[in-house]
């Protein structure tokens, strides 16, 4: 029996959404949620809530794509912010190994300070600069600890054609201004949530072959997981509207002028090497991610 019972939490998430679609080969997909849009409930700042549906569905995988993701309104709500980033992920772990099921967890490149000048590796020193960077390290830390089988993917940048992100910000500003500021000396890598999406789903699919399976065991880790090459939010709002017959005017400004709660790093470009490695997983560069979300619109 090689068809899996798969636990996705928070099929209205950016990531998740794409994940209910991609996934579905994979095996019996039960998309939980705190919104009525899921199949059933579930709600990661309640850690009797977690440990019921764990109990009841026994799941052979979980993916968890739920997240506090809010990163300016964690510094004012942190208790929050650690209960569903840093918490909830340890109960799920916790819940995983009693199972002996795989937990794949997402994290992000705010867990480093952004002071390198060359792309982050999975063994480079973690120094969060904000409560979200700091909660989701906690996560990672509590997920390692426990021991069981796992996979977290770092990612960054994240954007798609629903949800709250930056690619439908600077569409919508575009019809409503004549003139932008973007900041420009943030480095990054802008990455689709359904690449994300495929990716996890490619991953899964080489862990479940009946022909070749790999050893979760010894896979367990930390893996980066975002497009290729680097770009600023300035030059990535341009490409968004490239295509835009009435453009507005989009100036560069420095993050020194569009202060912020929360402070982000500079430059988080993340290697993607040991996912290419261990999978044989490489995500396209930026900008041919941008483009094919931006054609992928039946509008
Ligand atoms: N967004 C980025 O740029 C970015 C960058 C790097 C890493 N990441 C990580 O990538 C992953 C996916 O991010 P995303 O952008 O897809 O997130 P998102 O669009 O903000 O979605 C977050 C999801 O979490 C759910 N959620 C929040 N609190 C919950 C709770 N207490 N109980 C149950 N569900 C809850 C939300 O449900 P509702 O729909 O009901 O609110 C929503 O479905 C997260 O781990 C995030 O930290 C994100």
């Amino acid at each position: 029996m090689y068809s899996k019972k798969i636990l996705l939490i928070a099929p209205t998430g950016q990531v998740g959404w794409e994940l209910h679609r991609c996934v579905q080969p994979l095996g019996q997909i039960l998309a939980v949620g705190r919104s009525h849009k899921s199949q059933a409930f579930i709600d990661l700042s309640n850690p009797d809530s977690i440990r019921s549906v764990m109990r009841e569905v026994k799941p052979d995988i979980v993916i968890n794509a739920a997240a506090y993701t809010a990163v300016d309104k964690a510094e004012k709500e942190s208790e929050l912010a650690y209960i569903v980033n840093g918490t909830a992920p340890s109960i799920l772990a916790e819940e995983c190994l009693r199972l002996q099921s795989l937990l794949v967890h997402y994290s992000t490149d705010y867990v480093f300070d952004g002071s390198s000048d060359k792309p982050y590796t999975e063994d480079d020193p973690v120094n969060p600069m904000g409560i979200y960077g700091a909660s989701k390290l906690a996560g990672e830390q509590a997920i390692i600890s426990v021991g069981g089988k796992y996979l977290i993917l770092r990612t960054a940048w994240i954007y798609g054609l629903r949800g709250n992100n930056f690619l439908l910000t600077m569409q919508r500003l575009a019809k409503e201004r004549k003139e932008l500021k973007v900041v420009s000396d943030q480095i990054g890598s802008p990455t689709w949530s359904r690449i994300i999406a495929t990716a996890t789903a490619h991953i899964l699919a080489q862990l479940n072959s009946p022909l070749y399976p790999l050893d979760i065991e010894g896979l367990s880790g930390i893996y980066h997981l975002t497009c290729n090459g680097q770009t600023n939010w300035y030059e990535f709002a341009k490409s968004i509207i490239a295509q835009y017959e009435q453009q507005p005017n989009i100036l560069p400004i420095t993050t020194d002028d569009y202060p912020a709660p929360a402070q982000r790093p500079m430059y988080s470009v993340l290697s993607n090497d040991k996912l290419a490695k261990t999978f044989g997983i490489v995500l396209p560069n930026w900008d041919n991610g941008l483009n094919l979300c931006l054609t992928s619109s039946y509008n």
